[in-house]
């Protein structure tokens, strides 16, 4: 048997396709800002694009750029500024900052209501109490992807290798709000594979080339790899490539999950507007 792939290039140009329009209909303009500090390479090329992304989709966009060894403040002042200006919908500070700043301070400094990566504590604190809010974009984009292929999740063991902040913990809070029993293993977990065995909905984000072997796969299971592990011999995700033969259902790294990320950032940012304009309406009347 060889898993079916989740093709996550086309269902992310698909949903990019369907953003432009809902943006055309929406009528005023939607701009996206972003803050990119130092000169980590590929966080170059994620924010390049991010801004080529939001210009296809008729979404504008800010790129501020700051000097690795810019203070902290210089960067407060800047998310205080972009807060305060209503031509911005959406701030965007991309991570890793530089190790003299303190990433919690940074990302609480934005305001929730433009907050589209959905890292500020009152956004992960709605999605821990099932609440609307602004979710981060990669588990948005899985939680797509497992909805167009149809897998099913009410009752069902999902299992979440990863407990960071961007991806393992909103992911399995999403799937937890779907009833699925959820366990999250990380990096302490005593016996991975007598975890991940048990998974229908196996979701890997670690960052580790060919952690999850065919041996800790349940045949059949959909198997998700958020990984991207950028090696000279190229791109990697979390899961060994034998696992195809095992899984019903697999993302390939790469054209999996990466490019539903954009996908779902663009989504968030039009929402962000949507919201934003009915709050100023209601609050006006
Ligand atoms: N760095 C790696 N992933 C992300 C992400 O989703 N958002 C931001 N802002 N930075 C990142």
């Amino acid at each position: 048997m060889t898993a079916v792939p989740i093709d996550g290039k086309t269902l992310a140009l698909r949903v990019r396709e369907e953003i432009s329009e809902d943006v055309a209909a929406y009528g005023d303009p939607v701009c996206l800002a972003t803050i990119l500090v130092g000169d980590d390479p590929a966080s170059h090329v994620y924010v390049g694009s991010k801004h080529k992304a939001s210009h296809e989709a008729g979404i504008d966009s800010r790129d501020h750029r700051l000097p690795a060894d810019a203070p902290q403040s210089e960067v407060l002042d800047l998310i205080a500024a972009l807060n305060a200006d209503d031509g911005v919908d959406g701030i965007l500070v991309q991570l890793p900052l530089p190790g003299h700043m303190d990433e919690p301070t940074v990302l609480r400094a934005v305001d929730p209501a433009k907050d589209v990566d959905g890292f500020h504590p009152l956004n992960a604190g709605l999605l821990y109490l099932d609440q609307p809010a602004l979710t981060p974009a990669t588990p948005s984009g899985v939680m797509v992807m497992l909805d167009e292929y149809g897998v099913e999740l009410h009752g069902k063991e999902a299992v979440v290798i990863g407990r960071s902040e961007i991806v393992g913990k909103p992911m399995a809070m999403m799937l937890l709000a779907r009833h699925a029993t959820v366990t999250i293993c990380h990096s302490r977990t005593q016996d991975l594979a007598q975890h991940t065995r048990r998974a229908d909905v196996l979701v890997a984000a670690v960052g580790r080339r060919a952690l999850v072997t065919p041996d800790m796969v349940k045949p059949g299971a959909t198997v998700i790899d958020v990984a991207m592990v950028r090696t000279d011999e190229g791109l990697f995700g979390d899961v060994d490539p034998g696992v195809w033969e095992v899984a019903g259902l697999m993302t390939p790294v790469p054209g999996g999950v990466g490019p539903m990320t954009i996908a779902m950032l663009l989504r968030n940012t039009l929402t962000a507007a949507q919201r934003r304009r009915t709050a100023v309406a209601t609050s006006g009347s």
